[in-house]
Formats: structure tokens, sequence, C-alpha cells
């Protein structure tokens, strides 16, 4: 029997990661969580006073760059930013993501793209823009943070959100294929339920369109997990680390259910 390679050690010590989303829920664990684990974190939100203030509880060298995803040249400015500012980037966080709660004959063109600027299309040029960086260094990790809904779960927030995480879980598979020459892993987290702005947003939404109270919405969004409890934001943030780390580096092009076993695969 061999014993664990030492560099399997599930750290992030000398790898700067650009992570979007950061002013509140997932991102703010995430960049948390890479920075107890030694990266140097780079930290994105259109939101720039909730943005700063994460980024300043911890301090140097991570640091703070606002940015709007939903804007391709913003997505390949925030990646200049990182190789202009730190040399090199070796992880990208996609966590930016919006919704709302809407019905299925409610959903607007405009809500279609606003929900597919930012949590398609702008995931998409942030993995290229990333990517053509990390083929010049000879290699990166990509995490996306998809949903559940893109595998169909059926208390998404909407049609269209859904579309957009089914379309980050197939995005992920293809360029985990064409990346994977250049050294570049590309990986989904799929959270389930989720304790974040988001979820209160979304549950708030809910209540207002069905006049469900706050105590049945939240019941309902509990009941059928089997481990009976939402996530933590630092659920999702423990296997971000891990699919950075090099102890995840024979992982590719796939997408990883957080979820207390609400959704099969
Ligand atoms: N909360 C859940 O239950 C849940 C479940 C599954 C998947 N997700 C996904 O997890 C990710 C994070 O969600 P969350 O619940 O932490 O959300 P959140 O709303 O709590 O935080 C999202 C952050 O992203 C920022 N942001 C929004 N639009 C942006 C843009 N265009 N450019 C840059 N930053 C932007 C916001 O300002 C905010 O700080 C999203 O992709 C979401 O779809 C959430």
């Amino acid at each position: 029997m061999g014993t664990l390679d030492s560099r399997l050690d599930g750290r992030l010590d000398n790898k700067v990661a650009l992570v979007t989303g950061i002013g509140a829920g997932m991102g703010t664990g995430i960049a948390r969580a890479y920075a107890e684990a030694g990266a140097t974190v780079v930290g994105a939100d259109i939101d720039e006073g909730a943005g700063r203030a994460v980024m300043d509880t911890l301090g140097g060298p991570h640091r703070f760059v606002r940015g709007d995803v939903a804007q391709v040249a913003e997505c390949e400015g925030l990646v200049a930013d990182v190789v202009a500012g730190n040399g090199r980037i070796d992880v990208l966080v996609n966590n930016a993501g919006v919704t709302k709660s809407l019905g299925f004959f409610d959903v607007t063109e405009a809500d279609w793209d606003r929900i597919y600027s930012v949590n398609a299309r702008g995931l998409f040029f942030l993995m290229q823009a990333a990517a053509r960086a990390m083929r010049e260094q000879g290699g990166g990790r990509i995490v996306n943070i998809a949903s559940i809904a893109g595998k169909g779960y059926r208390g998404t927030s909407n049609v269209a959100y859904a579309g957009t995480k089914g379309a980050v879980i197939a995005m992920t598979r293809i360029s985990a294929s064409q990346l994977a020459r250049f050294g570049i892993n590309v990986n989904s987290i799929c959270p389930g339920v989720t304790r974040t702005a988001l979820f209160e947003q979304v549950i708030g939404e809910l209540i207002e369109r069905t006049g469900v109270t706050r105590e049945q919405a939240e019941a309902n969004a509990v009941k059928s997990i089997p481990l009976r409890r939402a996530n933590d934001p630092e659920d999702i943030a423990a296997l971000a680390v891990y699919l950075a780390s090099d102890a995840a580096r024979n992982v590719t092009g796939q997408s990883w259910n957080v979820d207390g076993g609400l959704q099969w695969d």
C-alpha cells in the first residue's frame, strides 16, 4: 500500500484564485475558505460596497475588484486585472449568479436575458478569458457553480434559470474535454437548497407570488431533503477547495451535487 503523495493535501498554497460574486452567500464562503487554504484571492462582485467589505475582512494579499460578469468586456478585464496584478491566474471560480421566483407563464424576455447574461454567457466568457491565460501558464482549474436545477430539480426558482444551469453542466463537460490538453481541469458544483441572500430573496418572492407563509415556504424547501438540512455556504466552499487543489488533479468534466441527497445525478 502506498502513502498519500504529499502534494495531495488539499491545500491551495501559492495559487492565485479569481472568485466572482464574493459580496454575499457562497462567494463569500468560497473566498474565505480559499484564503484559509493558502490561496491568494482576488474577489469580484458587481456590488462594490458588499464586495469590498468582504475582502477587507480577509486583508492582504487578498483584494477586491469590481466587475459585472454580464458584460463580456468586463469578464476579460477581470482576468487581465488578475494577471497584471498577481502575475498569473491558477483558479477561476465562476460563482456569480442571479434568479427570481417565477411561474412558467410569467418568465419575460427581460428575465430570460438577465439570467442568461450572468449565469451562462458571463460564465462562458470568463472561462474563455481565464483559459487563455492558463494555456500560456501550462494549466489551471475552473470551478463553475451550477445547480441541481440544471439536473431537473422540481423546486427550482424558474424554468429559464434551470436552463442556464443545464447549460453550465454541458459547458463544463465540453470545456473540460477541449481544455484538457492544456492542463486545465473544469468541474461544476451543483448546490441544492443553500442559505444565502439569494435563497432569502427567492423565498420572499415565492411568498408574495403564491401566498404561502414563510414557515411553509422554508419547511417545503427542507422537507424533501433526505438529510433534512439545507446547505450553508461552507458546504459548497469545502468542495470548491478540493476541486481547486492538487488532490483533484485527475478529476475533470464532472458536476458534483451538494444537496443532502435531494437529487440523484
Ligand atoms: N442559494 C441557493 O440555494 C443556490 C442553489 C443552487 C445554486 N446556486 C448558485 O450559487 C451561486 C451563488 O448563489 P448565492 O445563493 O450565493 O447568491 P447571492 O445572491 O447570495 O450572492 C451572489 C453574489 O453575486 C453577485 N453578483 C450578481 N450578479 C453579478 C454580476 N453580474 N457580476 C458580478 N457579481 C454579481 C451579487 O452582488 C452577490 O454578491 C449562483 O450561481 C447561484 O445560481 C444557489
